[in-house]
């Protein structure tokens, strides 16, 4: 035996049901290296519990950080005892988030040595714009064997210009600028939920920022940030899986403790197609019958359709009656979930960052292999609605962003299960 395990899912079952959202992993791996920037011991609440946050947590104590984690419940930070400033290739390589530290420790420490960053293999995935910011504000940055080091004897707060609307970069400039002295601005910043909740979490602190949620990001930096208690938002991208899921499943699945206005690129698509999607204020009740219409979707920087919902929605666009046709803007080489689509069945035709995705009665369960966090949802997904057994291999992708997910699915009906892989 590997100690490896697959996910095996019998599909065919409606989904139905209530299920409470998680907190946001995004926006939660932006405000636990932010904590290294506070002053006083910080409290983070309804983090989700998954490999990503307990990978900062390693990172965090690692760095000298004291941290109390008790998940479910609250993480307790108290960064006064930290010194460190490195973070080694093993830990960087456990999450994208890693290379949050460079900006959280530049703004404490002035000096930062990163390994890069692992996560999903969904692209180049350069980080040009976050040494581009960091250089703007005064520090110099070099990579060394595959190590980031930046270093400032003194961070200047300054004007950033970002070629691209990137989330990882505006996050990261803006944790350096919350500790420089003097005003920086972000043009061309992104406008994701996570930016706004990272930017709340900052002003909880005594932080500066202004207009986060907009393209223009003012921070004035402070000397001296103050202890702060803080609930991140839901996460939005499992309230969007969960919503495919119910739809492809042709499931009655009310979702709880979500934003519905985060989700208004997915809801207007699936009304689109033909799905029952209501909202209230903090749900959002999804219902399928009948058949569904296939759609267009052209992934785009928030609130445009978010490309992380672009693999999970495709495996719904395989049984739409129709063409549907998905254009991924963002990523390079985020449709490695087709081919292990095609394997149940789908009929799908992908040019370059084009699929098209002519709709098939159903799908049939197959062993297929996740290769990255939003691969392994699609398939999930595709699990779900297929005829048969599906294996999914590398399911532990999974684990990266979906909290307690197959307990979740299982109570709204469905067959699901880990077993061991057989050596
Ligand atoms: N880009 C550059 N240079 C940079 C930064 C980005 O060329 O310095 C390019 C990227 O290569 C990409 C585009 O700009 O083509 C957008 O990248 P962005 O920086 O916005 O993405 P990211 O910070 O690497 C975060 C999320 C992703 C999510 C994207 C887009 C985290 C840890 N990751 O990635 O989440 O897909 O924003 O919304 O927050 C996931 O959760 O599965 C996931 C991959």
């Amino acid at each position: 035996m590997s100690g490896k395990k697959k996910m095996v899912i019998v599909g065919g079952n409606p989904l139905s049901g209530e299920v409470h959202v998680s907190g946001g992993k995004n926006t939660s791996v932006a405000v636990i290296p932010a904590t290294l920037l506070c002053d006083e011991p910080c409290t983070i609440e309804n983090l989700p519990d998954i490999d990503d946050v307990r990978a900062l947590v390693d990172i965090l104590r690692s760095l000298g950080a004291t941290v109390d984690y008790e998940p479910g419940v609250h993480m307790v930070v108290d960064p006064t005892t930290a010194d460190g400033f490195q973070v080694g290739y093993r830990n960087a390589q456990r999450l994208r988030a890693s290379y949050y530290l460079i900006g959280a420790l530049l703004g404490r420490r002035r000096h930062a040595e990163v390994a890069f960053p692992g996560g999903c293999k969904i692209g180049t995935r350069p980080i040009d714009q976050h040494l581009k910011g960091f250089n703007a504000l005064g520090a110099m940055t070099e990579e060394r064997g595959g190590t980031i080091i930046a270093d400032a004897e003194e961070l200047l707060g300054n004007d950033v210009f970002f070629d691209m609307v990137t989330v990882g970069g505006t996050i990261n400039v803006m944790l350096a600028a919350c500790k420089a002295e003097g005003t920086t601005v972000l043009h061309n910043a992104a406008k994701e939920p996570h930016i706004v909740d990272l930017a709340n979490f900052l002003n909880s602190m005594g932080a500066n920022v202004r207009g986060a949620g907009t393209d223009l990001i003012r921070i004035k930096g402070k000397p001296y940030l103050h202890g702060s208690t803080y609930a991140v938002i839901p996460d939005q991208i499992e309230t969007g899986t969960l919503m495919i899921a119910a739809a492809a499943t042709h499931g009655d699945v009310n979702i709880t403790g979500c934003i519905p206005t985060h989700m208004e690129a997915l809801s207007a698509k699936l009304l689109e197609m033909g799905v029952r999607v209501t909202d209230s204020d903090d749900s959002i009740r999804v219902r399928m019958s009948g058949s569904h219409r296939a759609v267009n979707i052209k992934t785009q920087v928030y609130p445009g359709f978010p490309t992380d919902l672009q693999q999970p929605m495709s495996a719904l666009l395989t049984t739409a009656h129709g063409t549907s046709i998905i254009q991924e803007t963002i990523f390079e080489s985020r449709f490695k979930h087709m081919d292990e689509l095609i394997r149940m069945g789908a009929q799908i035709r992908v040019m370059d960052r084009t699929a098209i995705v002519e709709g098939v009665p159903s799908l049939y369960g197959a062993p297929v292999t996740a290769t990255d966090l939003r691969a392994g949802a699609a398939l999930l997904v595709a699990g779900l609605m297929a005829k048969g057994e599906t294996e999914i291999y590398e399911a532990e992708y999974i684990d990266r962003g979906y909290e307690h997910i197959e307990s979740k699915l299982r109570s709204l009906g469905a067959n699901i299960r880990r077993e061991l892989v057989e050596a």
